[in-house]
């Protein structure tokens, strides 16, 4: 099996170990460079104040987004409580308009401009790195089933089973903004049902699912990728008490104004041979261009991460190769997404930050090359 990272496609940028006297002068560079910045891009004098409910963790993700001449910003909160029944805090996201004058274009992953001037943050920055507070510490079991009665391809088409429907608003969160006008932001709607069950047996668990803990937008009337990335799946096998229940996560890919909403379950399998791949927690990290998106899953097989590419176009996707090798268990690749023609040679680099890379753990943003083998498709 081959080894990933492939050496000679993968570039670690890692940190040089930096001694005392470095350290000191990058401390009094800092200081000297907070001296002489001032903050130009914050409004202090009239800013728009948004407020969730107590507990949601609103505001955990936020990302730019506009629909026809509307703009708004999107703010995940992935501990809301919503009204799917039997759901505790699923997660919610809401739309809540800005209004300005001049519309600034959104920026696009795919393109900042090679090296100089420094390239605007892509639109996953704000969403790609989410906080740990949520790690998985509780993968539960991974036990080999005996059998499988699945015979679906592993890495098919994407589902795009659901059909449209309109966002329905219900219960708004409690915001307000410097002007009190009261409640501006809408919840929109991924989902009413609650959790699924097959002949009375529960298969999936959206409680503390973290729906919204991730968001990130295509641009002005494109794709918005939602995440839920402890979305609970449950490795069903008779009823029996080994069953597995994997933290599989999963993303939304919403279009069209929010009305063609598709639920998107990568690492749903029921392929034996895929059992230590299932608690990938799809979603932890994302970003998406207007033909492209790249999710980040940092749980899968034994926490060495992955990542998923898919072309918005061809309706596809591929996933890296996953190794089976002890020394990049728990590094987490996929914490960090992003994507874009760094060099500026008109070809797409895939970039993911594994925060436990390296041999002492240092971490280090390594490239995923396009067109070789180290993609699984
Ligand atoms: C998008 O949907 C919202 C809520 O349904 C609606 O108010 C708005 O007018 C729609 N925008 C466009 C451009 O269709
Ligand atoms: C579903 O998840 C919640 C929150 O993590 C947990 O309290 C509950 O026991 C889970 N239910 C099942 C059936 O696993
Ligand atoms: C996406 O799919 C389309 C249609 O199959 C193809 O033309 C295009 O090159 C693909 N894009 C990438 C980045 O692979």
């Amino acid at each position: 099996m081959r080894l990933f990272p492939d050496p000679a496609c993968v570039q670690p940028w890692t940190r040089r170990p930096s001694n005392l006297f470095h350290l000191v002068i990058q401390l009094v560079l800092m200081m000297m460079s907070f001296a002489c910045n001032h903050a130009f891009n914050i409004d202090v004098s009239s800013p728009r104040i948004y407020r969730g409910t107590p507990g949601s963790y609103f505001g955990y993700a936020v990302e730019l987004h506009r629909e026809g001449d509307e703009n708004m910003v999107l703010v995940g909160a992935p501990r809301a409580q919503t009204e799917q029944p039997g759901v505790y805090r699923g997660g919610e996201v809401y739309r809540c308009p800005v209004n300005i004058h001049q519309e600034p274009p959104l920026p696009s992953p795919l393109s900042p401009p090679p090296l100089s001037p420094p390239p605007p943050p892509p639109s996953s920055s704000s969403s790609s790195s989410t906080s740990s507070s949520f790690r998985s510490s509780d993968w539960l079991l991974s036990t080999r089933p005996t059998s499988s009665s699945s015979d679906s391809p592993l890495f098919s088409e994407m589902v795009s089973s659901s059909t449209p429907r309109s966002p329905i608003p219900t219960t708004s969160p409690d915001t307000t903004t410097s002007s009190s006008s009261p409640s501006p932001c809408d919840t929109i709607v991924f989902d009413t049902s609650g959790n699924e069950f097959i002949e009375g047996d529960q298969i999936t668990n959206k409680s503390g699912q973290m729906l919204g803990a991730t968001i990130t937008s295509s641009g002005p009337d494109g794709t918005v990728l939602v995440c839920r990335p402890l979305y609970t799946w449950f490795y069903y096998v008779d009823s029996s008490p080994n069953t597995g229940r994997f933290l599989i996560g999963g993303c939304y890919l919403a279009s069209q104004n929010f009305t063609d909403i598709k639920p998107f379950n990568p690492c749903k399998s029921l392929e034996p041979s895929m059992i230590n791949y299932l608690p990938c927690e799809a979603g932890f990290s994302a970003t998406i261009s207007e033909t492209e998106w790249i999710i980040g899953s940092v749980g899968a097989f034994f926490g060495q991460g992955d990542l998923l590419v898919g072309n918005l176009t061809s309706n596809t996707y591929r996933r890296t190769e996953v190794v089976d090798d002890l020394a990049f268990d728990n590094n987490y690749r996929g914490h960090s997404v992003s994507f874009g023609d760094f060099f500026g040679d008109g070809e797409v680099e895939y970039v993911t930050g594994i925060p436990r890379g390296t041999v002492n753990h240092r971490g280090l943003v390594s490239r995923v090359c396009d067109g070789d083998t180290t993609w699984y498709s």
